[in-house]
């Protein structure tokens, strides 16, 4: 039977992250390691999946069923993807379905996003549905909200248009920003992050000082079209500023920790420009500009200080299929 392969980018937050959850924007840029999901249609009406990456072996269940009851970890949003799809285009027969990871989920590169998008295009593609870009983000956005609760959906549409975007709550502006290329220097601080923790814990210091967290996300909202400014311009110095002051302000939401500004110091300490944690924080990555001939010392300085330097490219293509 006929099988197509998709496959769509990861992402890294450059600006914005928790204050994009209320109604304000973000920068966020696609990265070139990517999710691949293959799909193929099968005559039983069973939805089948193997997604080692995530520990999912040989994972079937009835496709009537899929999106009900005790769903496994790891299957969680292809499976509700699917679902969603095929509550808005039924489907006759059964899905057999795999992915393949190019990065670790432990990143925060946003996998489960990528890996939704994914799917919700391949069966675009396989069915002939023809959906948009915005159709699939859309669809792919409920899906994490299905399964989140909450978020901007800053992933999903990293994941769908790739390149680097100009993000506002919920999608509701995606503008891409026209680069060329983005030097990013990325440290992954040996910790996962749990998004929806951060964003839990960002929300009871709101409840608790609302004024003062409000404060903070407009001035992250200044921050952002500033950084926006820089971007266009290619002007790596002041976005590093612009990412020292977003990493102050993040700080002080209580989200970095001692491993991460540890890194983010010693990136500064050795000629950054700036650098800031890229993500929910609690762990994950950080991320820095640098002066050409000062990449290479602050690459070193990022894995003594307990880093581990992961090669990216940014301002990578969108979802393709293969
Ligand atoms: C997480 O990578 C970034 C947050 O802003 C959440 C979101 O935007 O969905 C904390």
């Amino acid at each position: 039977m006929r099988s197509i392969t998709v496959s769509a980018p990861g992402k890294l937050m450059l600006l914005g992250e928790h204050s994009v959850v209320y109604n304000r924007p973000c920068i966020v840029t696609a990265v070139g390691q990517r999710m691949f999901v293959t799909v193929e249609k099968t005559k039983d009406e069973f939805f089948e999946l193997n997604a080692p990456d995530v520990n999912v072996r040989d994972y079937r269940r009835p496709i009537s069923e899929t999106g009900n009851g005790e769903i496994e970890k790891g299957a969680k949003f292809a499976e509700l993807a699917v679902a969603n799809f095929i509550n808005k285009f039924p489907i006759a027969g059964g899905l057999k379905m795999k992915t393949k990871s190019e990065f670790s989920s432990q990143f925060g590169f946003g996998s489960s996003s990528a890996s939704t998008v994914c799917v919700i295009k391949a069966l675009s593609e396989l069915f002939n549905k023809g959906l948009s870009d915005k159709q699939i983000f859309d669809l792919a956005y409920k899906t994490v909200l299905d399964i989140q609760g909450k978020g901007s959906g800053f992933d999903v549409a990293a994941a769908v248009f790739g390149g680097t975007l100009y993000f506002w709550t919920g999608g509701k502006i995606i503008k891409p920003l026209s680069i060329k290329h983005l030097p990013l220097i990325v440290g992954y601080s040996g910790v996962k992050a749990d998004t929806v923790t951060l964003i839990n814990q960002v929300k009871e210091k709101a409840d608790k000082y609302p004024q003062v967290i409000e404060g903070i996300y407009d001035q992250i909202q200044i921050l952002v079209d500033e950084g926006k400014k820089a971007l266009l311009k290619k002007d790596w110095e002041s976005l590093g500023e612009i990412m020292n002051f977003n990493q102050g302000y993040l700080a002080s939401l209580g989200v970095s920790t001692k491993k991460l500004a540890d890194i983010i110091y010693a990136a500064r300490e050795n000629g950054a420009y700036g650098a800031k944690l890229s993500g929910a924080g609690g762990g994950d990555c950080m991320i820095c500009l640098a002066p050409e001939e000062k990449i290479k010392s602050v690459k070193k300085a990022i894995e003594d200080a307990g880093g581990k330097v992961i090669e990216i490219k940014a301002n990578e293509e969108g979802v393709r299929v293969e």
